[in-house]
């Protein structure tokens, strides 16, 4: 029998005693029953988050802990890893050990859940990610996965890029600020632009290094990147925050970006939308971080028994200077 019919049927047990005690007690208070049938259906979920190294990911928090609230029928336990795929591993552990419902995952890095997903699954509690991938050997480690297709946003990134300079006659010069290395959101915009890419002959990658998805590793990247090339003529860089600290190096440097040079970026988070309208971005790759409400879904569906989608891309958008208007920005959430 599946944990999430075991725990509805037990709740309808404990609900039933409750209200014929209360009845054989000459109570049949419907305040007293109403709450008991409450608390038999919360659901205990245990999410482990990558960190706080981006705006990102700060906004990716806000939206799950908005959604898993009580009032919305969750017991959420929360804990930071702080970029160290170690604390997850440990988190899920104390998750198991809770014998929470549902364990919900950001994983920092794609690969190394092998040995605690199968602790998870021999205790009957099912994982949904989020945002990143985790690559398994046994496809029912996972219950489901919601986030971006990040080799979509590569490939994206690239097609943009041969319109704005495929024609140019000489070398069209690229640096990357790559993420965090061995995550979802890095091997998929590495892929993707590179595959992008690769038939354009002048387009030329003469600089690739981790920035850590944070501004100042981006900075500090960027930094060495102008000492080592004079010539840098776009900045990829897979996150809002690096990009952020690739400008602050530019200009130091006494470039102009967005002008001496093409800075392309991914998540389009609204301080990133105003440099777009100010010319400093040229392009931003859209990342949806407002995965609560979807991983709430997700998880009441499989409490109950449903059936749900394995995987579950979200829609993204690409924003250049024609379309990031001031109401865009305004409304923008993130
Ligand atoms: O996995 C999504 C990526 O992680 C976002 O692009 C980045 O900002 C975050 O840290």
């Amino acid at each position: 029998m599946r944990r999430s019919i075991k725990k509805v049927a037990a709740g309808l047990l404990a609900t039933m005693m409750i209200g014929t005690m209360l009845t054989g007690c000459g109570g049949g208070n419907k305040k007293d029953s109403g709450s008991s049938k409450k608390e038999t259906s919360e659901i205990n979920i245990g999410f482990s988050q990558v960190g706080a190294e981006s705006d990102w990911r700060v906004a990716n928090t806000k939206s799950m802990k908005s959604a898993l609230t009580a009032k919305n029928g969750f017991k959420l336990s929360f804990a930071d890893a702080q970029q160290k795929q170690e604390n997850q591993t440990k988190a899920v552990r104390e998750f198991i050990t809770q014998g929470v419902d549902v364990i919900a995952i950001a994983p920092v890095t794609e690969t190394g859940w092998e040995t605690v997903l199968k602790e998870a699954k021999k205790a009957d509690i099912p994982v949904i990610t989020v945002d990143r991938q985790i690559k398994t050997s046994d496809d029912s480690l996972i219950t489901a996965w919601v986030g971006s297709d990040f080799k979509k946003e590569g490939v994206k990134a690239a097609e943009w890029l041969i319109k704005e300079k495929g024609k140019e006659k000489g070398d069209v010069n690229i640096a990357v600020l790559q993420g965090t290395i061995g995550s979802s959101a890095e091997i998929g915009r590495t892929k993707g632009f590179k595959e992008g890419i690769k038939d354009q002959k002048n387009f030329k990658i003469i600089a690739s290094q981790t920035g850590e998805f944070t501004q100042a590793k981006g900075q500090e990247v960027m930094e060495s990147f102008l000492k080592q090339n004079k010539d840098i003529d776009v900045v990829v860089a897979q996150n809002d925050n690096m990009a952020f600290g690739a400008i602050d190096a530019l200009k130091a440097a006494g470039k102009t970006p967005g002008k001496d040079v093409t800075i392309i970026s991914f998540d389009a988070i609204k301080a990133a939308l105003k440099k777009v309208q100010s010319g400093e971005i040229n392009a931003e790759f859209e990342c949806n971080p407002l995965h609560g409400p979807r991983v709430a879904e997700l998880a009441k569906k499989i409490m109950k028994g449903e059936k749900v989608d394995k995987i579950q891309y979200v829609d993204e958008q690409v924003f250049t200077k024609d379309n990031t208007t001031k109401e865009v920005i305004n409304k923008r959430a993130y």
